[in-house]
């Protein structure tokens, strides 16, 4: 057999080939398992010893440049594609730039930003809790047995009764408060956090939907009194509003997991019809706005949590997020906050590169 001629015609044959699958083709064809050249070197095993030395290397020597021209032909086969390709993939620079994107930071998220970067400045931490909750950590830890009223003031959604557990009936929180104990119970004493995030009730209108954000806030150590209290919701709001005129009003009230509990106002001026926080609620044309509700953790919400209130003592306070960032920014339809209607978020939403800091102000106008 001559294997030089075999050997002309197979390198011809890859040599020729325009793209790598006609070039695996060849290979099989060639060199896989029943190929032609495999075929051959069965042959020597059935050879005499002196056929098999002549024929042997002739055989090995005709495998080896098939093979060698495979390989080269694929090397070449791959970058002439990759030229290819790189020819195909320019990128063309005289074309416009891409519009601005569209997406804002809604005023919920940045009020929230806002809170966490004044309160991260106090040593508080924030913390969450999860929104469909059961019984216990939204009442009855706070101190709102079965029977209590405040129940019905809530407009709680309930889930069905099959899903009930040992913690009582499952339902949508209503307020922020039940992070207190779940807080409690996880971290022990002392704490500081706030707690942002939605709370749910069965109430609509102008200024309520079912769904509203409210922020709580939770210290609990030794020998705390109102006068921290006090002393934090002012330095909290005058960085909020970021203005040192503003005055607050402590009027006794009453939270069945605050005792004393404490209703605090703000005061405000009217300019041109528009209330502007600042100033003595008491000044010739101005008022006190109810603002948030708080005061000093009950003894039983904090054994609730699983501390003792002969060693520990704590102030606690909730307030609406939507209203903090009607008041800051000016809007008066809460519903509009959730209706996703883009022209209200371009008005109002905050550029993403807006990030609140203390130094740059928490509050800057996109
Ligand atoms: N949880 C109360 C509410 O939703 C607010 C509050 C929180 C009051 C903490 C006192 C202390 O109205």
């Amino acid at each position: 057999m001559d294997y030089a001629e075999t050997r002309e015609e197979a390198l011809a044959r890859i040599a020729g080939t325009q793209d790598l699958g006609a070039l695996e083709t060849l290979r099989v064809e060639f060199l896989g398992k029943a190929g032609s050249i495999s075929g051959l070197l069965k042959t020597l095993g059935s050879m005499s010893a002196e056929d098999r030395q002549t024929v042997g290397p002739q055989i090995h020597a005709l495998r080896e440049s098939v093979s060698d021209a495979l390989t080269a032909r694929k090397a070449a086969l791959e970058s002439a594609a990759m030229d290819a390709q790189l020819a195909r993939e320019t990128l063309d620079l005289s074309l416009p730039a891409p519009e601005a994107v569209r997406g804002t930071i809604h005023p919920v998220s940045q009020v929230m930003d806002e809170l966490a970067e004044i309160f991260a400045d106090l040593g508080f931490a924030v913390a969450t809790g999860p929104e469909i909750e059961d019984d216990w950590h939204n009442f009855t830890a706070l101190n709102i047995p079965e029977s209590h009223p405040a129940r019905a003031m809530h407009d709680t959604f309930y889930f069905p009764d099959a899903m009930a557990t040992d913690a009582g009936k499952m339902l949508l929180r209503t307020h922020t408060s039940p992070v207190q104990i779940r807080a409690m119970i996880a971290d022990g004493a002392p704490i500081r956090i706030i707690a942002p995030g939605r709370v749910y009730r069965s109430d609509s209108d102008a200024t309520h939907t079912p769904m509203f954000h409210q922020v709580e806030g939770l210290v609990i150590d030794k020998g705390i009194h109102l006068g921290h209290l006090k002393w934090t919701l002012e330095t909290f709001l005058k960085a909020f509003f970021e203005r040192e005129d503003i005055v607050l009003r402590l009027r006794p009230s009453y939270f069945p997991f605050t005792e004393p509990s404490v209703e605090v106002d703000v005061g405000f001026a009217l300019l041109n019809g528009k209330r502007v926080l600042g100033g003595s609620g008491d000044a010739p044309g101005h008022g006190w706005m109810e603002l948030l509700g708080s005061g000093m953790v009950n003894r039983k919400v904090i054994a609730a949590g699983g501390l003792d209130p002969n060693e520990w003592q704590g102030f606690a306070f909730g307030v609406g997020v939507d209203r903090l960032a009607m008041l800051k920014y000016g809007m008066d339809d809460l519903r509009a906050f959730f209706d996703g209607d883009v022209r209200w978020l371009q008005h109002y939403g905050f550029s993403p590169l807006d990030v609140p800091t203390l130094s740059a102000g928490v509050g800057v106008r996109p």
